[in-house]
């Protein structure tokens, strides 16, 4: 990738001199070596199982060519210890940064460790890694997407006997989503007027254990009034559950993600929200702060998150609730979605 790049330059650089005065270049030609060795960025993903971590992926490729870096992909498929493996592979690839999504964030400060110890820097991608002198954090504030996902449930089903469909809990995210969520629900458990009937992590966010955990308590025969599901994965296994029963539709349901199926369920009523975060915005900070780490420039963020060891600087982005009422101004607006995709006939 390097040599193509380098080719790229030198091309870049004799294109340009034969420019001056319109003519073809008659002197010795120009030996090309461009002024900066390009950054070189390692991506360590935790999973590809959801829509939303491809376009990460693709984001930050996107936003590495335009910025003249190069980026090694490896996927985990949620397994820490082969994580690690890969990231050390990274390492040992040269990377000068690490951008990492931990599969589990209390296992994922050792690779932090590993990093430092090679001079590499580590910043934690939209998952924070715990316990580790972690460089940077990139996120979206996730107590503010269970407190979202909260209110949208709330608002359909004030009252009643509500299930928590939770993330996983090897995700630092999870937690801060149920503590978001408590937010709003704990003061309508304290009053009586909500009941807390289902509250469970899903491994790994699974959605055939979510639909399990759901279906599993339908088969009680017992009512269900909402449900608050981590992410669109998690609430599609709830909404086929309570489709079984002829209450998908009745039952409001939340997510995140935006992912194209949970915007269709909107439409169709089956889900009441879905939380979009801008995943664009998000990789392209994450690059950005690569090539500053890399560069040994001052890092631009906006706030810090403790992380159990320090305070690390952090960049945050403002997720933002999505229901069928406000698709078109989100979603489409921003082009996450074409408006053919989410309500056209060919779906
Ligand atoms: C992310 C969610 C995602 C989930 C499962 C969380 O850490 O914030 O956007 O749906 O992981 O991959």
């Amino acid at each position: 990738m390097k040599k193509t790049f380098f080719a790229l330059m030198a091309c870049l650089v004799l294109a340009g001199a034969g420019c001056v005065g319109g003519t073809a270049p008659t002197t010795t030609p120009v030996t090309a070596e461009p002024k900066e060795t390009p950054v070189f960025i390692g991506l360590s993903l935790g999973t590809l199982r959801e829509e939303r971590w491809a376009t990460d992926r693709d984001f930050i490729i996107e936003r590495a060519k335009q910025l003249g870096a190069v980026v090694n992909v490896e996927n985990a498929n949620s397994d820490a210890d082969k994580q690690m493996e890969q990231a050390e592979k990274l390492i040992n690839q040269g990377v000068q940064v690490l951008i990492v999504v931990p599969h589990d964030g209390e296992k994922a400060a050792a690779i932090v460790e590993r990093a430092h110890k090679a001079g590499v820097k580590v910043i934690a991608y939209d998952r924070l890694i715990k316990n580790s002198d972690l460089d940077l954090y990139v996120s979206f504030d996730s107590v503010k997407v269970g407190r979202m996902e909260a209110e949208a449930v709330v608002a359909v089903a004030p009252k009643g006997d509500y299930a928590y469909v939770g993330g996983a809990e090897t995700d630092n995210n999870a937690t801060l989503l149920k503590n978001g969520t408590m937010q709003i629900l704990q003061p309508k458990v304290d009053s009586g007027d909500i009941k807390l009937v289902v509250d469970e992590f899903t491994p790994n966010w699974q959605p055939d254990l979510a639909y399990k955990t759901v279906k599993n308590y339908l088969a009680t025969g017992k009512k269900l009034d909402g449900v608050i599901a981590a992410n669109d994965g998690t609430a599609f296994g709830a909404i086929q559950a309570l489709k079984e029963k002829g209450l998908a539709g009745k039952v409001p349901v939340s997510g995140q993600d935006a992912e194209l199926s949970a915007c269709q369920r909107l439409v169709d009523g089956t889900q009441t929200v879905t939380v979009y975060k801008p995943i664009r915005s998000l990789a392209d900070q994450a690059v950005n702060l690569a090539i500053a780490l890399a560069k040994d420039r001052a890092p631009t963020v906006n706030s810090v998150t403790n992380n159990g060891k320090i305070d690390v600087p952090s960049f945050m982005i403002d997720p933002v609730a999505v229901t069928k009422d406000n698709l078109m101004d989100t979603v489409v607006k921003d082009g996450f979605h074409s408006y053919d995709e989410i309500y056209g006939a060919s779906r």
